[in-house]
């Protein structure tokens, strides 16, 4: 009973058992009564429709022969047994003695009593007949019709039997339509179970054939969709840790050569000293990839956690700028600030530090020497913009479109290429943007944040 399928079919089974008990319980007992009264009916109305000829000839000079064959005519006419009494009056009581009739066996004398009683007519149904008595020609004579009622009830009793054989066999077919569309039901979701498993065992290579509109049809090709996703995810991490893990071991790589040569006891201090300050450049690399790699990783895992406040801009952009202002002069280069007294953004002070470090540093590592930078913030359309423009080569349009990727370089300065990356994710989470415009002497980053 644990199975889809098994479950299924009983619940086939057992709603056809349902409606077929609803059938038979609604209409096996009212069916006799329904049948009995059309029965009656259609009796009250010979009545009425022979009742007249028959009365007209009580109390006439009309022959006994002319009367029986109006009481016979009668019943051959309508198939019903018909009988006339006459009311005699003893002691003030009525006496009833019959006069003709179509029949052998003695009418049903209490009705015509009753309908005597009442002046008028009166019906029912007894065990085995239908009967009503009409009282004519001012209750001197009472015509009494009546009809077997034994074929109503083998009627009924044929229609009972029927209703059960239909049953029977409804539910056999409903147990094997049950049975077969459960199955394929079964069939469809076993086929996703299988493919979910597997997706968790690393598999993303075999989508699930799409063949129907319906829930299970959309399942599958959300299961498709999202397969595709992960295969994506997969192989976007695969990536990520080829390239990261590259990275970080070319400066240990070039570390441990240099450790090797400062063995050398032979060394002269000039040398020594120059492969010393390669070993520091080299850690500061690696310094700088580790805390870059590990920003990234918590940006795209969404657990870095960032602080929101009001921030004045104005003093946030001065106070980076001065931290340029040793790598500027040896690069030769001058920056110039042009930021509006007050303005104020809504972000978090220390990602924005970083995402102009980011951008200052690049304007000066990927342009020649002596280039100028300019700096501004401004407030445009409810929003804050924070540029960066430098008059440097600029970006060839097919790389600007692959700079904010993670590890993407375009030129051969020495970068690992996750600046722009985390830059960008930095202003996607405090609800801003990061844009970039360049052309031959002219490149622009634009960060863009709420007010
Ligand atoms: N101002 C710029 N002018 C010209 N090219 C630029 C500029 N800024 C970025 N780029 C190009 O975009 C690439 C990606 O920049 P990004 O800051 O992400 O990496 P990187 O500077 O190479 O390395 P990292 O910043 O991680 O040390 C750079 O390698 C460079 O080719
Ligand atoms: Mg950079």
């Amino acid at each position: 009973m644990r199975s889809l399928r098994n479950r299924l079919t009983f619940m086939f089974f057992a709603i056809t058992l349902l409606a077929i008990a609803a059938l038979y319980v609604y209409l096996a007992p009212g069916l006799g009564s329904r049948l009995l009264g059309e029965k009656l009916n259609a009796l009250v109305q010979v009545a009425r429709r022979e009742s007249p000829s028959i009365a007209r000839t009580v109390g006439s000079s009309e022959s006994q022969r002319v009367v029986r064959s109006r009481v016979i005519g009668a019943a051959v006419h309508s198939g019903d047994r018909v009988t006339l009494l006459l009311v005699n009056h003893v002691d003030g009581r009525p006496q009833l003695s019959p006069v003709a009739s179509s029949t052998s066996t003695p009418p049903p004398f209490p009705l015509a009593y009753r309908a005597i009683r009442a002046g008028k007519l009166e019906a029912r149904t007894a065990e085995i007949f239908a009967e009503v008595a009409d009282p004519v020609s001012h209750r001197r004579a009472v015509i009494v019709y009546s009809t077997p009622i034994s074929d109503v009830v083998s009627n009924v009793a044929v229609v009972r039997r029927e209703i059960l054989v239909a049953g029977g066999i409804a539910l056999l077919l409903a147990l094997l339509g049950g049975y077969l569309v459960a199955g394929r039901l079964a069939q469809r979701v076993k086929r996703l179970e299988q493919a979910a498993e597997r997706v968790a065992a690393g598999e993303f290579a075999h989508p699930i054939p799409v063949d129907s509109r319906d829930e299970l049809g959309q399942l599958a090709k959300a299961f498709n969709d999202m397969q595709r996703q992960l295969a994506q995810l997969q192989s976007a991490r695969e990536n990520f840790i080829a390239t990261a893990s590259h990275e970080l071991r070319t400066p240990i790589f070039s570390l441990g050569g240099f450790v090797e040569l400062l063995e050398d006891e032979d060394l002269d201090p000039e040398t020594r000293r120059r492969f010393l300050d390669q070993v520091r450049e080299q850690v500061d690399r690696l310094s700088k990839l580790s805390v870059d790699l590990l920003d990234l990783s918590k940006l795209e895992a969404g657990s870095l956690e960032l602080r929101e406040e009001q921030v004045d801009l104005g003093e946030l952009t001065r106070s980076v700028s001065g931290e340029f202002e040793p790598a500027l002069a040896q690069h030769d280069s001058h920056l110039e600030l042009r930021v509006a007294r007050t303005l104020d953004a809504h972000c978090d002070p220390v990602r924005v530090a970083q995402i102009m470090r980011i951008l200052i540093d690049n304007a000066l590592t990927h342009t020649a020497s002596g280039t100028r930078i300019v700096v501004t913030a401004r407030r445009s359309n409810g929003r804050v913009m924070l540029a960066v423009r430098d008059n440097g080569e600029g970006i060839q349009a097919a790389a600007a479109r692959r700079i904010f990727e993670p590890f993407f370089t375009a030129d051969d300065a020495q970068g690992s290429g996750l600046g722009l990356a985390i830059a960008s994710e930095l202003a996607g989470r405090m609800a801003g943007r990061l844009s970039m415009a360049s052309e031959p002497g002219n490149t622009v980053f634009t960060l863009e944040l709420p007010a």
